[in-house]
């Protein structure tokens, strides 16, 4: 089993990626950390802790950043809803946040799998920076972080950037910069990786809490989705955590990805060096294409997993 972290700021597509990742065999989920970037980080931390206590997996909460290393604090609450959360209420959890913060957790675990860890990193880059920043040695000691985030192309935030690079973008360039391997699962990739409003239906009929979850919030996304001209609901946090189960639904190059700090309309974005100009070395596998089939398919069978 791959040991991983899952550093997110849910978000109804980050709960179901952690549903996705806590119903793999393939994985195991250390620990989840949390971030401020759909909404507040007690609201994502609170929605980490009930999403898990509500699928009934025991996994450690550790609380993370409140806002980003410089800029403004933005969230998106006009997808996510009030709570981060959508349209569905779980019950406050009874459970307690672990005792260290998220960056010691990382540390912490990075420490104790001696190289192993990987990182599934869903929000914006906020903890992750700030890990490194605290304890700079353990660039050497995560194996490999997959994140959602950024774009060859457009943004979805602003016209040039993707809501978790552009919430923090000092932080994203830190990670980017920090020669750790980074698989990037940005909107080349997840824009494509929908779920239709029959996948909805199918999963409904799973029948299980995880689905159930899934065919409520994805339902009223969809019509959010339909707006900009999408035939399904947008995956994107699922997406990675797919990526990390399985490469074959996928298609990457390995490029060099600066990020834009300062520019007057694009800041936040990822620079992918598509035809190598640049002459740097490449720092990230980039995916540039998926196959919405498999992806589909992966998804349903791990949901489906909460059946059995
Ligand atoms: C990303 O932004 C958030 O709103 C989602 O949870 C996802 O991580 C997509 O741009
Ligand atoms: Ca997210």
């Amino acid at each position: 089993k791959i040991p991983v972290i899952i550093d997110c700021d849910p978000g109804i597509d980050d709960a179901i990626a952690i549903f996705m990742a806590l119903a793999s065999d393939k994985l195991n989920v250390r620990a989840i950390t949390t971030v401020a970037g759909n909404v507040s980080i007690d609201k994502t931390t609170n929605n980490a802790l009930k999403l898990t206590e509500y699928i009934g997996c025991d996994v450690k909460i550790a609380k993370g950043a409140s806002e980003p290393l410089s800029g403004k604090k933005i969230h998106a609450e006009f997808v996510h809803g009030e709570s981060g959360l959508g349209v569905f209420k779980i019950p406050d959890a009874m459970k307690q946040i672990y005792y260290k913060n998220a960056y010691d957790t990382i540390y912490e675990e990075a420490l104790i799998l001696e190289d192993k860890l990987q990182i599934i990193a869903l929000g914006p880059l906020t903890n992750i920076a700030i890990t490194i920043l605290k304890y700079p040695e353990v660039k050497s000691k995560i194996q490999h972080i997959t994140l959602m985030g950024g774009s060859a192309g457009y943004g979805n935030h602003t016209p040039a950037a993707e809501f978790n690079i552009y919430a923090d973008p000092e932080a994203a360039k830190i990670v980017f910069e920090s020669g750790i391997p980074i698989t990037m699962v940005g909107l080349d990739a997840t824009n494509k990786a929908y779920l239709t409003e029959e996948d909805l239906k199918e999963i409904k009929s799973f029948n299980n809490r995880a689905s159930e979850f899934t065919f409520c919030t994805m339902m009223e996304f969809l019509k959010f989705c339909r707006k900009y001209g999408y035939d399904g609901a947008l995956m994107h946090d699922p997406t990675a955590v797919a990526v990390v189960l399985d490469e074959s639904f996928i298609k990457k190059q390995h490029l060099r990805v600066d990020i834009e700090t300062k520019g007057e309309f694009t800041r936040g974005k990822t620079v992918v060096d598509i035809y190598k100009i640049s002459g740097k070395e490449p720092n990230a596998y980039v995916v540039l294409d998926v196959d919405r089939v498999k992806f589909v398919e992966i998804v349903k069978g791990l949901l489906k997993k909460y059946t059995e």
